[in-house]
């Protein structure tokens, strides 16, 4: 049976794929292999990074302006299949991949004891590292905090997941797209950040 008919056939392939990479290239050195758990968090790190935030961009790009060009052409099909079957499939996974790239992110920080560096900024700035890591991990749990507080709950009003009235429904969208607008500003430094905070800034 072909795997790849499947999400889950696709993503254990994947899987697969990555662990013969590993054991290959082991297999060439003479270390071995041996558990390297900074670098399994940074992996799934990055993985739930790109789906929560390649979901981000796909609304504010691709949804968004989608459903009011659906909602302009008089006529025309309309976005109820969107908001119907694709909007609470993505909702899903870009809600999940936030909070598995908030928790992996905590587990490289706290495996290196970094924690407490990043989250008072160094130290007041005092070390680099902890200043770059420490500001990408603030946008990181502001961006959280805008994704379950804010465009979620609002999101399940305006989907009819939950009884909301014209009114409410108007001012979900407003919030639900402001919050989701800002993540969306928000994520170009985080991920200056992320990628500068041992590679160095760009200037
Ligand atoms: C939208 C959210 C985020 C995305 C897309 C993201 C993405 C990334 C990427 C791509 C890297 C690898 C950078 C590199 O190796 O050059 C990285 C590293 C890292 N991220 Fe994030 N991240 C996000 C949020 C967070 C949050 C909220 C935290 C903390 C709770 C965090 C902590 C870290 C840490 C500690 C590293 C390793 C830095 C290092 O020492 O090289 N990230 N992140």
């Amino acid at each position: 049976m072909n795997p790849l008919t499947s999400v889950k056939g696709a993503i254990v392939t994947g899987v697969i794929l990555a662990l013969l990479i590993i054991v290959g290239i082991a297999e060439m050195g003479s270390a071995g292999l041996h558990f390297n758990e900074p670098s399994l968090a940074r992996w799934i790190h990055i993985l739930s990074g790109i789906m929560w935030i390649g979901l981000l961009y796909y609304f504010n790009v691709v949804q968004v302006p989608g459903l009011a060009a659906a909602a302009a052409d008089k006529g025309g099909p309309g976005g109820a299949g969107v908001t119907k079957y694709i909007a609470p499939r993505a909702l899903l996974w870009f809600r999940w991949g936030a909070v598995a790239t908030w928790f992996t992110g905590f587990w490289y920080l706290a495996y290196g004891h970094q924690f407490m560096n990043a989250l008072t900024l160094g130290g007041g700035g005092h070390d680099r590292y902890g200043l770059i890591i420490g500001l990408g991990m603030w946008l990181g749990t502001i961006m959280l905090f805008n994704v379950w507080v804010l465009i979620w709950p609002n999101q399940k009003k305006i989907l009819g997941l939950v009884a909301a009235t014209d009114e409410e429904k108007a001012k979900a969208r407003k919030v639900a797209s402001l919050a989701s607008r800002t993540n969306f500003a928000l994520s170009i430094p985080l991920i200056l950040c992320m990628g500068s905070a041992t590679h160095g800034l760009p200037f």
